[in-house]
């Protein structure tokens, strides 16, 4: 089979969206180029993959190809996105689709990415890291000229790991704030939850378990039962118990307020970065 799918920055996130891509058929490995920074990533890479891709590092004069292929991801870091200079693709066939450019760079509006890569039909891509495990959420913000056809590919690319919404751009960064940071914001509560349990005089291994176990089933009884989180507080929370006792310190701390400006902090970065 011929090469069809660049992948520009072969790092942590791609990787994962390529894996769930192979396990799905989407692509198979003889389709796939892939590009890295430095040479010796190339054999770390490679050594991710069990079916033998291409992957080459961005001053090979085989990386040049990339600019040939139809579907491209790109998912280098922010700061390195100045170094990807388009090669503008002119198809044989001009009644034919743009090449499409699928961006996960956090901070890197529509706008921007269709002057970096003016040739291309461009889309932002916002997943977030629980498509490791295949319960992610990608939110997806369509450019210019992106045909129907295009939308579909680009769906079929995030549905295998992930709930896929599509946004106003303008929405993405609250939805980065929440889904992309929200996984951070998530570990510190575990790590915090835990730590309290220990010194409460649980041995640490059983209180980071049963903290998963705690969040996991709280998620999923909201989810399953339809609850609004007040429901479920005033069901847990007994009168003089233990639980309001808690919740009446946590108010005093400020919990509540903190993650609330967290999120519009977070939200707040990702414009400026922009
Ligand atoms: N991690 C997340 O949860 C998450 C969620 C949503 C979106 N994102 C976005 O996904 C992007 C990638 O994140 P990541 O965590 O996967 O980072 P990463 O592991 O550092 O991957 C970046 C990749 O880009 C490569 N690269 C660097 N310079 C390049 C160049 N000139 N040409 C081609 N490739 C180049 C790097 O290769 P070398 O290692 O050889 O330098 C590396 O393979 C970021 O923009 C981030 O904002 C991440």
């Amino acid at each position: 089979m011929s090469l069809s799918l660049g992948v520009i920055g072969l790092g942590r996130m791609a990787q994962v969206i390529l894996q769930s891509l192979f396990l799905k058929e989407k692509f198979s490995s003889d389709e796939v180029l892939g590009v890295v920074g430095k040479t010796k990533s190339v054999e770390q890479v490679l050594a991710q993959f069990s079916n033998d891709i291409s992957v080459v590092a961005a001053n090979d004069s085989e990386a040049e190809k990339v600019w040939q292929l139809p579907v491209k991801i790109l998912a280098v870091k922010p700061q390195q996105i100045n170094q990807i200079k388009e090669k503008a693709y002119i198809a044989s066939d001009l009644s034919k689709d743009r090449p499409l450019l699928i961006s996960i760079v956090a901070g890197v509006n529509l706008t921007r990415l269709q002057a970096l890569f003016p040739s291309h039909a461009c889309v932002r891509a916002v997943p977030n890291t629980p498509v490791l495990v295949g319960s992610g959420l990608t939110g997806l913000s369509w450019g210019d000229r992106v045909s129907l056809e295009q939308r579909e590919l680009v769906e079929a690319i995030f549905k295998p790991n992930s709930e896929v919404f599509e946004l106003p751009e303008e929405h993405l960064d609250a939805f980065l704030a929440l889904t992309s940071s929200g996984p951070a914001y998530v570990a510190l509560i575990s790590e915090a939850l835990a730590d309290g349990a220990v010194a409460a005089g649980l041995p640490r291994d059983l209180a980071q378990s049963l903290t998963h176990s705690t969040l996991e089933g709280t998620a999923l009884l909201l989810k399953q039962k339809g609850l609004h989180p007040g429901q479920l507080k005033d069901m847990v929370a007994s009168p003089a118990g233990t639980t309001i006792t808690a919740l009446r310190h946590l108010e005093k701390q400020g919990l509540r307020s903190a993650l609330i400006e967290a999120v519009v902090i977070a939200a707040q970065k990702s414009r400026e970065m922009a």
